[in-house]
């Protein structure tokens, strides 16, 4: 008679089956926090000690019919620890008297066979897959529940209102408030490459805007260098190619504010890109920044 395995070895692999199954369709570990990953857990788990209870009756009652001797062996095996038996059974071979009644003779052609039964394990699996892929298949055909397209228009529409009610809540970025911050230069290089780069070329070494690494400005509004260049984007150099760009509403008071952090970052904590290097010879007077 074979031995059977743990209800705490069941419950364990169920649980873990769960885990997969729910991250699969949840796409992160917020279920840990549901009742009803909770609920299908203590469902489980009660189903998994109802078979298990049902396994020991079958056992009682089988255990009755075995010689004195099957039975002495049984009970020596139970001893064993499940894990240390399942090691020993992956190393264990069958006796002859076991694969005799499993042989299927081909005859024919002289192969022998055994009809080894599946392990339960496999047929877990196999059983597991099938209905999860038909779950799967009918969930991305029929609905919109766990397809990757619609959940990505679903995100895609959230961050837009989220970002629009951000600019509704936050007051808008001005001159007087726009401050210079580190974290805004990825944001602010961004911004650059798809409005700048034409003129002041890759970098801002200059081309048909001059120059911005260096400590050359034809334009100095203000006193103090992060300031000047957000006066300068935002109002334009009139009667240049340099637009207004937040007078004429292209770029938000933000953008502006991104934008001037990465030139101030490229103007005062990189070194400059000389002539020598590619850069736009020097274009206006030198300056002489107040400290931020
Ligand atoms: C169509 C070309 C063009 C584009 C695009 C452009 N600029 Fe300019 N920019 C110029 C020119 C030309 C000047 C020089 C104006 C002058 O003669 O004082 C200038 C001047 C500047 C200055 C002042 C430099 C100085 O020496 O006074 C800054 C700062 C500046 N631009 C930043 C930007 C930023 C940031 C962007 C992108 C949002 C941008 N520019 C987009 C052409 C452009």
């Amino acid at each position: 008679m074979k031995q059977r395995t743990p209800v705490v070895v069941n419950i364990l692999i169920i649980i873990g089956l769960l885990i997969v199954f729910y991250y699969l369709f949840v796409q992160s570990y917020a279920f840990f926090s549901s009742p009803y990953f909770w609920g299908t857990v203590v469902i489980a788990s009660i189903l998994a000690y109802i078979h298990s209870a049902i396994g020991d009756l079958i056992e009682n009652n089988k255990f009755k019919k075995l010689s004195e001797e099957e039975k002495a062996s049984y009970l020596a095996e139970k001893k064993i620890p499940f894990l240390r038996r399942q090691y020993n059974a992956a190393f264990k071979k069958q006796s002859a008297t076991e694969e005799k009644d499993i042989l299927i003779d081909h005859g024919f052609d002289g192969i022998m066979e055994l009809d080894n039964q599946l392990p339960k394990w496999w047929l877990g699996l196999f059983w597991f897959g099938t209905v999860f892929c038909i779950v799967y298949v009918a969930a991305f055909s029929f609905t919109d529940f766990a397809h990757p397209i619609s959940e990505y228009d679903q995100e895609y529409k959230e961050q837009i209102a989220s970002i629009a009610e951000f600019e509704k809540t936050q007051p808008p970025v001005t001159i007087e408030t726009a401050e210079f911050l580190a974290d805004n230069i990825a944001a602010g290089e961004e911004v650059f490459k798809t409005n700048c780069v034409s003129c002041h070329s890759e970098g801002g070494k200059g081309g048909i805007g001059p120059n911005l690494t260096d400590n050359f400005w034809n334009n100095q509004p203000e006193k103090k260098l992060f300031k000047n260049i957000f006066h300068v984007v935002d109002n334009g150099v009139t009667g240049t190619a340099m637009q207004a760009w937040g007078k004429n509403g292209v770029l938000t008071g933000r953008d502006i504010q991104n934008v001037a952090a990465y030139v101030y970052h490229i103007n005062q904590e990189q070194p400059p890109i000389t002539p020598a290097q590619g850069g736009a010879p020097a274009y206006g007077t030198e300056a002489h920044w107040e400290k931020e």
